[in-house]
Protein backbone atom coordinates (compact mmCIF):
# COMPACT_ATOMS: atom_id res chain seq x y z
CA UNK A 1 0.00 0.00 0.00
CA UNK A 2 1.38 3.93 -0.92
CA UNK A 3 0.82 6.09 1.28
CA UNK A 4 -0.80 9.42 0.93
CA UNK A 5 0.29 12.52 3.75
CA UNK A 6 -1.60 14.86 5.05
CA UNK A 7 -0.50 17.60 7.57
CA UNK A 8 -3.48 19.54 9.20
CA UNK A 9 -2.97 23.14 10.58
CA UNK A 10 -5.81 24.48 12.31
CA UNK A 11 -4.38 27.90 11.89
CA UNK A 12 -3.75 27.81 8.45
CA UNK A 13 -6.98 28.43 7.06
CA UNK A 14 -8.22 29.38 3.66
CA UNK A 15 -11.53 30.66 4.34
CA UNK A 16 -14.93 30.16 6.37
CA UNK A 17 -17.46 28.53 4.29
CA UNK A 18 -20.45 30.39 2.99
CA UNK A 19 -23.72 28.47 3.43
CA UNK A 20 -24.79 29.51 0.00
CA UNK A 21 -22.57 26.76 -1.53
CA UNK A 22 -24.38 24.31 -0.79
CA UNK A 23 -27.46 25.45 -2.56
CA UNK A 24 -29.24 23.89 -5.72
CA UNK A 25 -31.35 24.55 -8.72
CA UNK A 26 -34.74 24.03 -9.56
CA UNK A 27 -35.46 25.35 -13.67
CA UNK A 28 -39.37 24.98 -15.39
CA UNK A 29 -37.77 22.01 -16.97
CA UNK A 30 -38.73 18.44 -17.83
CA UNK A 31 -40.19 17.03 -14.81
CA UNK A 32 -38.81 19.53 -12.04
CA UNK A 33 -41.26 21.15 -11.35
CA UNK A 34 -44.83 19.04 -12.48
CA UNK A 35 -44.64 15.71 -11.00
CA UNK A 36 -41.23 16.60 -9.15
CA UNK A 37 -41.32 19.06 -6.38
CA UNK A 38 -45.49 19.69 -7.67
CA UNK A 39 -48.24 17.01 -8.29
CA UNK A 40 -51.85 18.19 -7.10
CA UNK A 41 -53.75 14.20 -7.16
CA UNK A 42 -50.77 12.32 -5.82
CA UNK A 43 -51.24 10.55 -3.21
CA UNK A 44 -48.19 11.92 -1.30
CA UNK A 45 -49.14 15.40 -2.29
CA UNK A 46 -49.87 18.13 0.62
CA UNK A 47 -52.83 20.82 0.58
CA UNK A 48 -50.88 22.99 -1.53
CA UNK A 49 -50.31 20.13 -3.69
CA UNK A 50 -46.56 19.45 -3.45
CA UNK A 51 -44.95 16.18 -2.74
CA UNK A 52 -44.14 15.35 0.75
CA UNK A 53 -41.84 12.60 -0.39
CA UNK A 54 -39.81 14.63 -2.08
CA UNK A 55 -40.09 17.93 0.87
CA UNK A 56 -38.55 15.24 3.09
CA UNK A 57 -35.67 14.09 0.88
CA UNK A 58 -34.68 17.79 0.15
CA UNK A 59 -34.69 19.05 3.70
CA UNK A 60 -32.50 16.56 4.81
CA UNK A 61 -29.88 17.73 2.28
CA UNK A 62 -30.30 20.99 3.86
CA UNK A 63 -29.86 23.06 1.00
CA UNK A 64 -29.74 26.86 1.52
CA UNK A 65 -30.98 28.65 -1.55
CA UNK A 66 -32.69 27.29 -4.53
CA UNK A 67 -31.95 29.09 -8.36
CA UNK A 68 -35.39 29.50 -10.14
CA UNK A 69 -37.28 29.56 -12.88
CA UNK A 70 -33.77 28.95 -15.24
CA UNK A 71 -31.30 28.32 -16.53
CA UNK A 72 -32.47 28.63 -20.26
CA UNK A 73 -36.50 28.92 -19.35
CA UNK A 74 -35.54 32.15 -17.84
CA UNK A 75 -34.59 33.98 -21.36
CA UNK A 76 -38.16 34.09 -22.72
CA UNK A 77 -39.94 33.84 -19.35
CA UNK A 78 -43.16 36.22 -18.74
CA UNK A 79 -43.27 36.58 -14.99
CA UNK A 80 -46.98 38.27 -15.13
CA UNK A 81 -47.80 35.16 -16.35
CA UNK A 82 -47.02 33.01 -13.28
CA UNK A 83 -48.44 34.89 -10.86
CA UNK A 84 -52.47 35.84 -9.42
CA UNK A 85 -55.26 33.20 -9.47
CA UNK A 86 -54.10 30.26 -10.98
CA UNK A 87 -57.54 29.89 -13.36
CA UNK A 88 -56.41 33.21 -14.93
CA UNK A 89 -53.33 31.76 -16.12
CA UNK A 90 -52.31 30.79 -19.51
CA UNK A 91 -50.30 28.33 -20.38
CA UNK A 92 -47.06 29.33 -22.77
CA UNK A 93 -45.07 28.17 -25.33
CA UNK A 94 -41.20 27.75 -23.45
CA UNK A 95 -38.68 27.97 -26.71
CA UNK A 96 -35.47 26.94 -24.84
CA UNK A 97 -36.89 23.33 -24.17
CA UNK A 98 -39.48 23.38 -26.67
CA UNK A 99 -42.50 22.43 -23.90
CA UNK A 100 -45.51 24.02 -23.30
CA UNK A 101 -45.68 26.10 -19.45
CA UNK A 102 -49.06 25.72 -17.92
CA UNK A 103 -48.10 28.20 -15.79
CA UNK A 104 -50.12 26.27 -12.74
CA UNK A 105 -47.29 27.14 -10.58
CA UNK A 106 -45.20 30.32 -10.44
CA UNK A 107 -43.51 32.20 -7.75
CA UNK A 108 -46.17 32.00 -4.99
CA UNK A 109 -46.03 28.20 -5.19
CA UNK A 110 -42.33 28.38 -5.47
CA UNK A 111 -42.15 31.07 -2.42
CA UNK A 112 -44.15 28.43 -0.43
CA UNK A 113 -42.66 24.95 -1.25
CA UNK A 114 -38.96 27.01 -0.57
CA UNK A 115 -40.37 27.78 3.30
CA UNK A 116 -41.03 24.13 3.68
CA UNK A 117 -38.08 22.79 2.99
CA UNK A 118 -36.27 25.83 4.48
CA UNK A 119 -34.51 27.52 1.44
CA UNK A 120 -34.23 30.95 0.12
CA UNK A 121 -35.16 31.81 -3.16
CA UNK A 122 -32.22 32.85 -5.83
CA UNK A 123 -34.31 34.60 -8.34
CA UNK A 124 -33.17 35.15 -12.44
CA UNK A 125 -34.18 37.54 -14.86
CA UNK A 126 -34.68 37.73 -17.81
CA UNK A 127 -32.25 39.54 -20.04
CA UNK A 128 -32.84 37.35 -23.36
CA UNK A 129 -35.92 38.52 -24.88
CA UNK A 130 -36.86 41.44 -22.02
CA UNK A 131 -34.16 43.81 -20.27
CA UNK A 132 -34.42 46.25 -17.67
CA UNK A 133 -37.85 47.55 -17.07
CA UNK A 134 -39.37 43.87 -16.81
CA UNK A 135 -36.52 42.96 -14.47
CA UNK A 136 -37.70 46.43 -12.31
CA UNK A 137 -40.91 45.09 -12.35
CA UNK A 138 -40.58 41.66 -10.85
CA UNK A 139 -38.15 43.34 -8.12
CA UNK A 140 -40.75 45.54 -7.46
CA UNK A 141 -43.49 42.88 -7.36
CA UNK A 142 -40.90 40.80 -4.86
CA UNK A 143 -39.59 43.15 -2.81
CA UNK A 144 -41.06 46.49 -2.71
CA UNK A 145 -43.50 46.82 0.54
CA UNK A 146 -46.65 48.58 -1.33
CA UNK A 147 -48.31 51.28 -2.51
CA UNK A 148 -47.12 51.18 -6.44
CA UNK A 149 -48.16 49.22 -9.42
CA UNK A 150 -46.22 46.13 -8.96
CA UNK A 151 -46.49 45.74 -5.18
CA UNK A 152 -49.85 46.11 -4.92
CA UNK A 153 -50.08 43.79 -7.35
CA UNK A 154 -48.89 41.15 -5.16
CA UNK A 155 -50.69 42.35 -2.33
CA UNK A 156 -53.68 42.17 -4.36
CA UNK A 157 -52.52 38.20 -5.48
CA UNK A 158 -52.76 37.31 -1.65
CA UNK A 159 -49.32 38.09 -0.81
CA UNK A 160 -48.73 41.18 1.76
CA UNK A 161 -45.27 40.98 2.83
CA UNK A 162 -42.82 41.25 0.47
CA UNK A 163 -41.00 37.93 -0.95
CA UNK A 164 -37.75 40.10 0.30
CA UNK A 165 -35.53 37.83 -2.65
CA UNK A 166 -31.70 38.66 -1.97
CA UNK A 167 -30.10 37.42 -4.75
CA UNK A 168 -31.01 37.66 -8.33
CA UNK A 169 -29.06 36.62 -11.67
CA UNK A 170 -28.97 39.10 -14.58
CA UNK A 171 -29.94 36.50 -16.91
CA UNK A 172 -28.36 33.20 -17.71
CA UNK A 173 -25.98 31.94 -20.27
CA UNK A 174 -26.06 35.09 -21.91
CA UNK A 175 -22.48 34.44 -24.48
CA UNK A 176 -24.60 30.56 -25.49
CA UNK A 177 -25.45 30.40 -28.99
CA UNK A 178 -28.78 28.39 -27.54
CA UNK A 179 -30.06 31.16 -25.48
CA UNK A 180 -33.07 33.24 -26.56
CA UNK A 181 -31.78 36.47 -26.57
CA UNK A 182 -28.19 35.48 -26.54
CA UNK A 183 -25.91 39.29 -26.52
CA UNK A 184 -22.09 39.99 -27.34
CA UNK A 185 -19.82 40.78 -24.43
CA UNK A 186 -20.44 44.41 -25.18
CA UNK A 187 -24.22 44.28 -25.21
CA UNK A 188 -24.59 42.21 -22.34
CA UNK A 189 -22.32 44.32 -20.35
CA UNK A 190 -24.62 47.39 -21.36
CA UNK A 191 -27.43 45.34 -20.25
CA UNK A 192 -26.39 43.69 -17.47
CA UNK A 193 -24.73 47.71 -16.10
CA UNK A 194 -28.00 49.31 -16.89
CA UNK A 195 -30.18 46.65 -15.09
CA UNK A 196 -28.14 46.53 -12.26
CA UNK A 197 -27.85 49.70 -11.46
CA UNK A 198 -31.30 50.01 -11.51
CA UNK A 199 -32.47 47.14 -9.59
CA UNK A 200 -30.17 48.51 -6.91
CA UNK A 201 -31.91 51.80 -6.80
CA UNK A 202 -34.79 50.13 -6.08
CA UNK A 203 -33.14 48.04 -3.30
CA UNK A 204 -29.72 48.42 -2.14
CA UNK A 205 -29.86 45.12 -0.28
CA UNK A 206 -29.89 42.82 -3.20
CA UNK A 207 -26.60 41.13 -4.38
CA UNK A 208 -26.30 40.55 -8.20
CA UNK A 209 -24.95 38.20 -9.59
CA UNK A 210 -23.27 38.73 -13.56
CA UNK A 211 -23.66 36.35 -16.38
CA UNK A 212 -19.98 34.89 -17.21
CA UNK A 213 -19.23 32.09 -19.94
CA UNK A 214 -21.25 29.00 -19.79
CA UNK A 215 -18.91 26.73 -19.82
CA UNK A 216 -14.46 26.71 -19.28
CA UNK A 217 -14.57 25.76 -23.58
CA UNK A 218 -16.75 28.71 -24.93
CA UNK A 219 -14.14 30.40 -27.38
CA UNK A 220 -14.61 34.00 -25.62
CA UNK A 221 -14.05 32.77 -22.20
CA UNK A 222 -12.23 34.69 -20.32
CA UNK A 223 -12.45 37.44 -22.41
CA UNK A 224 -16.01 37.60 -21.81
CA UNK A 225 -15.50 37.97 -18.16
CA UNK A 226 -13.16 40.68 -18.58
CA UNK A 227 -14.94 43.03 -20.61
CA UNK A 228 -18.63 42.06 -19.59
CA UNK A 229 -17.28 43.35 -15.75
CA UNK A 230 -15.62 46.25 -17.24
CA UNK A 231 -19.11 47.45 -17.59
CA UNK A 232 -20.72 46.04 -14.88
CA UNK A 233 -18.45 45.87 -12.02
CA UNK A 234 -19.60 48.65 -10.07
CA UNK A 235 -23.09 47.14 -9.77
CA UNK A 236 -22.93 43.37 -9.11
CA UNK A 237 -21.40 41.06 -6.39
CA UNK A 238 -20.25 37.72 -7.83
CA UNK A 239 -19.96 36.49 -11.41
CA UNK A 240 -21.11 32.68 -12.57
CA UNK A 241 -19.78 29.94 -13.36
CA UNK A 242 -20.99 26.42 -15.12
CA UNK A 243 -20.32 23.81 -15.52
CA UNK A 244 -20.86 20.27 -16.15
CA UNK A 245 -18.86 16.85 -16.91
CA UNK A 246 -18.86 13.23 -18.13
CA UNK A 247 -17.34 10.86 -19.02
CA UNK A 248 -16.78 11.83 -22.31
CA UNK A 249 -13.48 10.10 -22.80
CA UNK A 250 -15.03 6.85 -22.77
CA UNK A 251 -12.17 6.59 -19.66
CA UNK A 252 -12.94 6.61 -15.95
CA UNK A 253 -9.64 8.08 -14.96
CA UNK A 254 -9.85 11.08 -17.52
CA UNK A 255 -13.53 11.08 -16.50
CA UNK A 256 -12.39 11.79 -12.87
CA UNK A 257 -9.12 14.19 -13.44
CA UNK A 258 -11.87 17.00 -14.82
CA UNK A 259 -12.13 17.85 -11.03
CA UNK A 260 -8.51 19.29 -12.33
CA UNK A 261 -10.07 20.74 -14.84
CA UNK A 262 -12.27 22.70 -12.37
CA UNK A 263 -9.76 24.02 -10.45
CA UNK A 264 -7.85 25.80 -12.89
CA UNK A 265 -11.57 27.18 -13.87
CA UNK A 266 -11.72 29.21 -10.65
CA UNK A 267 -8.46 30.09 -10.23
CA UNK A 268 -9.04 31.59 -13.98
CA UNK A 269 -11.88 33.24 -13.03
CA UNK A 270 -10.74 34.20 -9.66
CA UNK A 271 -7.77 35.87 -12.01
CA UNK A 272 -9.86 37.60 -14.00
CA UNK A 273 -11.94 39.28 -11.77
CA UNK A 274 -9.10 40.46 -10.15
CA UNK A 275 -7.53 41.64 -12.94
CA UNK A 276 -10.45 43.82 -13.38
CA UNK A 277 -10.24 45.18 -10.21
CA UNK A 278 -6.79 46.20 -10.49
CA UNK A 279 -7.80 48.08 -13.62
CA UNK A 280 -10.35 49.99 -12.24
CA UNK A 281 -8.42 50.89 -9.24
CA UNK A 282 -11.78 49.43 -7.26
CA UNK A 283 -11.28 48.37 -3.36
CA UNK A 284 -14.42 46.23 -3.93
CA UNK A 285 -13.86 42.39 -4.82
CA UNK A 286 -16.25 40.64 -7.11
CA UNK A 287 -16.40 36.62 -5.78
CA UNK A 288 -17.73 33.47 -7.42
CA UNK A 289 -21.29 32.33 -7.93
CA UNK A 290 -20.73 28.50 -9.11
CA UNK A 291 -24.43 28.44 -9.78
CA UNK A 292 -24.82 25.22 -12.23
CA UNK A 293 -22.42 22.43 -11.59
CA UNK A 294 -23.28 18.46 -11.84
CA UNK A 295 -22.15 15.51 -14.03
CA UNK A 296 -24.42 15.41 -17.55
CA UNK A 297 -23.90 13.07 -20.18
CA UNK A 298 -25.67 10.30 -20.10
CA UNK A 299 -29.41 11.27 -21.41
CA UNK A 300 -27.74 13.80 -23.95
CA UNK A 301 -29.78 11.58 -26.89
CA UNK A 302 -33.28 11.51 -25.38
CA UNK A 303 -33.10 15.38 -25.10
CA UNK A 304 -32.57 15.77 -28.90
CA UNK A 305 -35.56 13.19 -29.23
CA UNK A 306 -37.90 15.21 -27.17
CA UNK A 307 -37.19 18.54 -28.22
CA UNK A 308 -36.84 17.78 -31.66
CA UNK A 309 -39.41 15.12 -32.72
CA UNK A 310 -41.73 15.50 -29.67
CA UNK A 311 -41.86 19.66 -28.78
CA UNK A 312 -44.70 20.80 -27.02
CA UNK A 313 -45.08 18.39 -24.11
CA UNK A 314 -45.57 19.48 -21.03
CA UNK A 315 -43.11 17.89 -18.43
CA UNK A 316 -41.71 15.67 -20.60
CA UNK A 317 -38.83 13.43 -19.25
CA UNK A 318 -36.14 15.99 -20.11
CA UNK A 319 -32.43 15.78 -18.49
CA UNK A 320 -33.01 12.60 -16.56
CA UNK A 321 -29.63 11.06 -15.84
CA UNK A 322 -29.87 8.09 -14.01
CA UNK A 323 -26.37 8.43 -12.08
CA UNK A 324 -23.96 5.71 -11.58
CA UNK A 325 -21.53 5.07 -8.56
CA UNK A 326 -18.59 6.54 -10.50
CA UNK A 327 -20.65 10.23 -10.70
CA UNK A 328 -20.80 9.99 -7.35
CA UNK A 329 -17.51 10.25 -7.03
CA UNK A 330 -17.33 12.73 -9.57
CA UNK A 331 -19.88 14.90 -7.82
CA UNK A 332 -17.41 14.20 -4.80
CA UNK A 333 -14.16 15.27 -6.24
CA UNK A 334 -16.31 18.35 -7.51
CA UNK A 335 -17.62 19.60 -4.33
CA UNK A 336 -14.16 19.01 -2.43
CA UNK A 337 -12.81 21.65 -5.50
CA UNK A 338 -15.47 24.07 -4.48
CA UNK A 339 -14.70 23.89 -0.61
CA UNK A 340 -11.08 24.48 -1.66
CA UNK A 341 -12.44 27.61 -3.14
CA UNK A 342 -14.50 28.88 0.06
CA UNK A 343 -12.08 32.08 0.11
CA UNK A 344 -13.81 33.11 -3.41
CA UNK A 345 -16.56 30.59 -4.03
CA UNK A 346 -19.64 31.80 -1.92
CA UNK A 347 -22.27 30.63 -3.88
CA UNK A 348 -22.94 27.26 -5.86
CA UNK A 349 -25.45 25.54 -7.41
CA UNK A 350 -25.81 21.83 -7.68
CA UNK A 351 -27.90 21.61 -10.59
CA UNK A 352 -30.14 20.52 -10.40
CA UNK A 353 -32.08 19.23 -7.85
CA UNK A 354 -35.74 17.11 -8.72
CA UNK A 355 -35.20 14.74 -11.64
CA UNK A 356 -33.23 17.13 -14.03
CA UNK A 357 -29.86 15.84 -13.68
CA UNK A 358 -31.12 15.82 -9.87
CA UNK A 359 -29.68 14.07 -6.59
CA UNK A 360 -33.85 13.45 -5.90
CA UNK A 361 -35.98 11.14 -8.57
CA UNK A 362 -39.93 10.72 -8.16
CA UNK A 363 -41.96 8.26 -9.59
CA UNK A 364 -45.86 9.82 -10.95
CA UNK A 365 -47.13 7.07 -9.40
CA UNK A 366 -44.76 5.63 -6.82
CA UNK A 367 -42.56 7.06 -4.29
CA UNK A 368 -39.12 9.11 -4.54
CA UNK A 369 -35.66 7.95 -4.18
CA UNK A 370 -32.31 9.05 -3.48
CA UNK A 371 -29.31 8.59 -6.54
CA UNK A 372 -25.94 8.20 -6.13
CA UNK A 373 -24.78 11.38 -6.06
CA UNK A 374 -27.23 12.75 -3.41
CA UNK A 375 -24.76 11.26 -0.56
CA UNK A 376 -21.38 13.07 -1.44
CA UNK A 377 -23.96 16.22 -1.68
CA UNK A 378 -25.35 15.11 1.72
CA UNK A 379 -22.36 14.50 3.53
CA UNK A 380 -20.65 17.82 2.29
CA UNK A 381 -23.85 19.77 2.81
CA UNK A 382 -23.94 18.40 6.38
CA UNK A 383 -20.64 18.60 7.71
CA UNK A 384 -18.27 20.59 5.45
CA UNK A 385 -19.16 24.18 7.12
CA UNK A 386 -16.89 25.66 8.73
CA UNK A 387 -13.49 27.02 7.83
CA UNK A 388 -11.52 24.97 5.18
CA UNK A 389 -7.51 24.56 6.13
CA UNK A 390 -4.79 24.84 4.36
CA UNK A 391 -3.24 21.29 3.95
CA UNK A 392 -0.21 19.95 3.22
CA UNK A 393 -0.54 16.68 1.22
CA UNK A 394 1.54 14.22 -0.88
CA UNK A 395 -0.03 11.67 -2.69
CA UNK A 396 0.69 8.77 -5.29
CA UNK A 397 -0.40 9.71 -9.10
CA UNK A 398 -0.99 7.50 -11.99
CA UNK A 399 -1.08 8.46 -15.58
CA UNK A 400 -4.54 9.95 -17.98
CA UNK A 401 -4.82 9.87 -21.56
CA UNK A 402 -5.96 13.52 -21.82
CA UNK A 403 -4.84 14.95 -18.56
CA UNK A 404 -1.33 13.50 -18.24
CA UNK A 405 -0.15 12.64 -14.30
CA UNK A 406 -3.11 13.48 -12.16
CA UNK A 407 -2.94 12.72 -8.01
CA UNK A 408 -4.71 10.08 -6.66
CA UNK A 409 -6.11 11.15 -3.45
CA UNK A 410 -7.84 14.74 -3.54
CA UNK A 411 -9.35 15.94 -0.19
CA UNK A 412 -9.88 18.62 1.93
CA UNK A 413 -10.23 19.75 5.54
CA UNK A 414 -13.10 21.34 7.22
CA UNK A 415 -12.90 22.49 10.74
CA UNK A 416 -15.82 23.54 12.73
CA UNK A 417 -14.56 25.43 15.69
CA UNK A 418 -17.65 25.81 17.66
CA UNK A 419 -18.69 22.09 17.42
CA UNK A 420 -14.85 21.27 18.11
CA UNK A 421 -15.28 19.32 15.09
CA UNK A 422 -12.89 18.57 11.83
CA UNK A 423 -13.88 16.68 8.77
CA UNK A 424 -11.45 15.51 5.96
CA UNK A 425 -13.40 14.87 2.60
CA UNK A 426 -11.09 12.25 0.37
CA UNK A 427 -11.61 10.61 -3.27
CA UNK A 428 -9.43 8.29 -3.88
CA UNK A 429 -9.43 8.31 -7.55
CA UNK A 430 -6.90 5.57 -8.40
CA UNK A 431 -9.26 2.83 -9.96
CA UNK A 432 -6.84 -0.13 -8.51
CA UNK A 433 -4.70 0.50 -5.46
CA UNK A 434 -6.06 1.00 -2.15
CA UNK A 435 -4.06 3.87 0.03
CA UNK A 436 -2.75 4.00 3.14
CA UNK A 437 -3.70 7.67 5.01
CA UNK A 438 -1.50 9.23 7.28
CA UNK A 439 -3.03 12.28 8.31
CA UNK A 440 -1.20 14.70 11.29
CA UNK A 441 -3.56 16.20 13.53
CA UNK A 442 -1.33 17.38 16.30
CA UNK A 443 -2.22 21.19 16.44
CA UNK A 444 -5.82 20.50 17.36
CA UNK A 445 -4.00 18.61 20.72
CA UNK A 446 -6.28 16.04 22.14
CA UNK A 447 -8.61 14.30 19.47
CA UNK A 448 -11.32 11.12 18.86
CA UNK A 449 -12.66 9.72 15.61
CA UNK A 450 -16.55 10.43 15.39
CA UNK A 451 -16.85 7.84 12.44
CA UNK A 452 -15.44 7.12 9.01
CA UNK A 453 -17.94 6.81 6.06
CA UNK A 454 -17.06 5.64 3.02
CA UNK A 455 -19.11 5.24 -0.77
CA UNK A 456 -17.59 1.97 -2.33
CA UNK A 457 -18.91 -0.83 -4.90
CA UNK A 458 -18.05 -3.67 -6.56
CA UNK A 459 -19.75 -2.20 -9.63
CA UNK A 460 -18.59 1.26 -10.84
CA UNK A 461 -21.91 1.20 -13.14
CA UNK A 462 -23.86 0.41 -10.53
CA UNK A 463 -27.45 2.78 -9.92
CA UNK A 464 -29.93 3.44 -7.38
CA UNK A 465 -33.48 3.59 -8.35
CA UNK A 466 -37.21 3.19 -6.68
CA UNK A 467 -36.49 -0.17 -5.36
CA UNK A 468 -33.09 -0.54 -4.56
CA UNK A 469 -30.00 1.57 -3.38
CA UNK A 470 -27.50 -0.21 -4.61
CA UNK A 471 -24.92 2.64 -4.13
CA UNK A 472 -25.18 4.19 -0.23
CA UNK A 473 -22.73 5.05 2.43
CA UNK A 474 -21.43 2.82 5.14
CA UNK A 475 -19.83 3.01 8.59
CA UNK A 476 -16.06 1.94 8.36
CA UNK A 477 -14.09 0.96 11.67
CA UNK A 478 -10.84 0.68 10.10
CA UNK A 479 -9.70 4.09 11.29
CA UNK A 480 -6.90 4.42 13.98
CA UNK A 481 -6.17 7.63 15.66
CA UNK A 482 -3.22 7.89 18.74
CA UNK A 483 -1.59 11.07 19.56
CA UNK A 484 -2.74 13.20 16.66
CA UNK A 485 -1.94 10.51 14.22
CA UNK A 486 -4.75 9.49 12.31
CA UNK A 487 -3.94 5.93 10.04
CA UNK A 488 -6.86 4.75 7.62
CA UNK A 489 -7.42 2.74 4.22
CA UNK A 490 -8.79 4.95 1.29
CA UNK A 491 -10.66 1.98 -1.03
CA UNK A 492 -9.49 2.24 -4.58
CA UNK A 493 -12.37 4.59 -6.42
CA UNK A 494 -13.91 5.65 -2.77
CA UNK A 495 -15.81 8.66 -1.47
CA UNK A 496 -14.38 9.12 2.27
CA UNK A 497 -15.59 11.24 4.72
CA UNK A 498 -13.62 11.62 8.12
CA UNK A 499 -15.12 12.93 11.65
CA UNK A 500 -13.24 13.80 14.36
CA UNK A 501 -13.93 15.64 17.44
CA UNK A 502 -11.54 17.75 19.36
CA UNK A 503 -11.53 16.86 23.50
O1 LIG B 1 -29.31 22.89 -16.11
C1 LIG B 1 -29.69 22.65 -17.43
C2 LIG B 1 -29.30 23.78 -18.36
O2 LIG B 1 -27.90 23.85 -18.46
C3 LIG B 1 -29.69 25.18 -17.94
O3 LIG B 1 -30.98 25.50 -18.33
C4 LIG B 1 -28.69 26.04 -18.64
O4 LIG B 1 -28.43 27.22 -17.97
C5 LIG B 1 -27.48 25.15 -18.80
O5 LIG B 1 -26.97 25.15 -20.08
Amino acid sequence: MKIVKIIIDKDYQIGEVDKRLFGSFIEHLGRAVYSGIYQPGHPLADADGFRSDVIQLVKELKVPVIRYPGGNFVSNFFWEDSVGPKEARKPRLDMAWRTLEPNTFGLEEFFRWTGKVDADIMMAVNLGTRGTADACNLLEYCNFKGGTKYSDMRIHHGRKDPYDIKLWCLGNEMDGEWQLGKKTMEEYGRISEETGKAMKLIDPSIELISCGSSFMTMPTFPEWEAVTLGYNYDYVDYISLHQYYGDTFYNTDDYLAQSDDMDEFIKTVISVCDYVKAKKRSRKTINLSFDEWNVWFHSKKEEVDITQRHPWQIAPPLLEEHYNFEDALMVGLMIITLLKHADRVKIACLAQLVNVLAPVMTDPEKGAWRQTIYYPFLHASLYGRGMVLQTMSVSPSHETKEHGEVKDVVSVAVYLEKEKEITIFAVNRNLEDIHQMEIDLRSFGECSVIEKLELVSDDRKAENDLFMERVKPRIAEDIKLEDGRLETPLKNASWNVIRIKQI
